[in-house]
């Protein structure tokens, strides 16, 4: 499990982050409003998603980087955090009703792994939600994507060009919902059963 990446960002990532939170925070509200009972979050980072979490949900959340667990743990009410790989979750099979990862899957270095791992931990009729920003249908974007995506790695960890949606249904996933929220079809959010 690679962190230093993310250790070295934590202290500036809300900052550079700013102009896509601005676009995105609403989205995730929207997500998570309706959840309830036990939820796990993937790739927790600086802890955005925790002020958007019903009261009554009992929440787990994971990262990587001990760097962007200690930002989010100022923003933590009662969460569960803990630093763990999300390619190998120590949670046992079913336990969670939902589990949540949102611009987290572009920066896992095995996605299909951490999809797996989701499925696995998810009670059999939980779902998965996720925002992710993914590779565009637009083949003219795509192949900026595709040559923006070293340098984009290099500096901020994360791949552009990762075929989300293919790699959910590879591991057996099925997509009940997918709908795209920002630069086109780039940032899109999916709703995922076993
Ligand atoms: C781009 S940030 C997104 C953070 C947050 N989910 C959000 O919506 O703002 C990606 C996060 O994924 C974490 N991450 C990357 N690989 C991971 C892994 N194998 N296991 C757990 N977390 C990982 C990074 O440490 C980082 O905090």
């Amino acid at each position: 499990m690679k962190s230093k990446k993310y250790d070295n960002l934590a202290k500036i990532y809300d900052l550079i982050d700013l102009p896509l939170e601005w676009k995105i925070s609403k989205f995730r509200k929207k997500l998570l409003k309706g959840l309830h009972g036990k939820v796990l979050e993937i790739g927790l980072g600086t802890g955005k998603n925790l002020k958007h979490y019903p009261s009554d949900v009992s929440l787990d959340a994971v990262d990587a980087s001990q760097g962007m667990l200690s930002i989010a743990e100022k923003r933590n009410k009662d969460a569960r955090l803990h630093r763990m790989d999300a390619e190998k979750l120590s949670f046992n099979d079913n336990s969670f009703d939902a589990v949540v990862c949102t611009l987290s899957l572009c920066s896992i270095e095995k996605p299909l792994n951490a999809l797996r791992e989701m499925k696995r931990v998810m009670k059999k009729n939980g779902k998965i939600l996720l925002i992710e920003h993914v590779r565009s249908r637009n083949k003219a974007i795509s192949f900026f994507q595709k040559i923006a995506s070293p340098v984009w790695k290099l500096m901020f960890g994360c791949s552009l060009d990762r075929d989300t949606g293919k790699s959910i249904e590879k591991v057996g996933l099925s997509i009940e919902s997918e709908k795209s929220i920002f630069l086109g079809d780039v940032f899109r959010v999916f709703i995922c059963r076993k």
